[in-house]
């Protein structure tokens, strides 16, 4: 609509070349749904360009991802684009109790290692981490992950979130991806709605795809879209376990707090 906008390759730039080497176009989109929200759409891009909030509002991701500010590194663009890149492998500040469950644990055997050979946590997430890289790419043909093929060490482990401005964000890793989209209601500043999208690559013999710090398993076809209203969480089952329903649940004190006296522009 404006004759003055840039090319739409400039403009996304440099993320089509930092992920030229990823075989999106193989994607299956394995869950496919738009959630009307009770909040302003901004919400959304403050949400997913901070990670204040992740250490209390999604405790089940140190485990898996190293979410520490000291061991991410962080990447802005001319556009108002900006990466985020935090390592695939359990957090040495949130570590786990060792008599529960380690989801970390259940990806290193994927991969044909022993979680057991390592003597303490610390050595099972540093060195853990680097003995995936080396099986990762010393097995991914026999085992069917044939979209690894061009990717380099960060791809295979770590965890790149995007932010597009203004209002797309993902994730990419290797196995899959999530897409957020958000956009306001045409009428009323205080609804939005939030497409989500979560995909992944086809491997032979793979049923179901399961977002790595999630619960619920998909199926591996492409699914039918879904419209949900979020209503406090009661209209959107079978997504309690996700982040971003985590994060849906912060809009109304947030929403509040904006409608304080007390409150003052950021
Ligand atoms: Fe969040």
């Amino acid at each position: 609509m404006d004759d003055e906008a840039p090319d739409l390759m400039d403009y996304l730039s440099p993320i089509p070349e930092i992920y030229a080497h990823h075989l999106f176009e193989e994607l299956i989109r394995v869950r496919w749904a738009t959630i009307d929200l009770e909040c302003n759409w901004k919400f959304w891009s403050d949400n997913f360009n901070e990670s204040y909030h992740t250490r209390t509002a999604h405790k089940q991701v140190p485990p898996i991802i190293d979410q520490d500010h000291f061991t991410s590194r962080y990447e802005m663009f001319p556009m108002g684009h900006a990466r985020i890149i935090q390592m695939g492998r359990p957090s040495l500040r949130d570590q786990l109790p060792d008599d529960v469950h380690h989801p970390f644990d259940d990806v290193l055997r994927e991969w044909d290692i022993d979680p057991d050979q390592y003597p303490d946590y610390e050595t099972k997430a540093m060195q853990g981490w680097e003995d995936l890289k080396e099986a990762k790419k010393r097995l991914w043909k026999e085992k069917g992950y044939l979209h690894y093929e061009h990717m380099n060490d960060e791809d295979l482990t770590e965890s790149p979130f995007n932010f597009m401005f203004p209002n797309i964000a993902f994730g990419a890793s290797a196995d899959g991806m999530s897409i957020f989209r958000w956009e306001p209601d045409p009428k009323d500043p205080e609804k939005c709605t939030f497409d989500l999208w979560n995909l992944s690559y086809p491997v032979e013999g793979k049923e179901s795809y399961v977002v790595c710090t999630d619960k619920t398993p998909s199926e591996m076809k492409e699914a039918e879209h879904e419209h949900m209203v979020y209503n406090d969480g009661e209209g959107t089952p079978g997504l309690e376990d996700s982040v971003v329903y985590q994060d849906w649940s912060l809009n109304a004190g947030q929403t509040e707090g904006w409608h304080s006296r007390g409150y003052q522009e950021p």
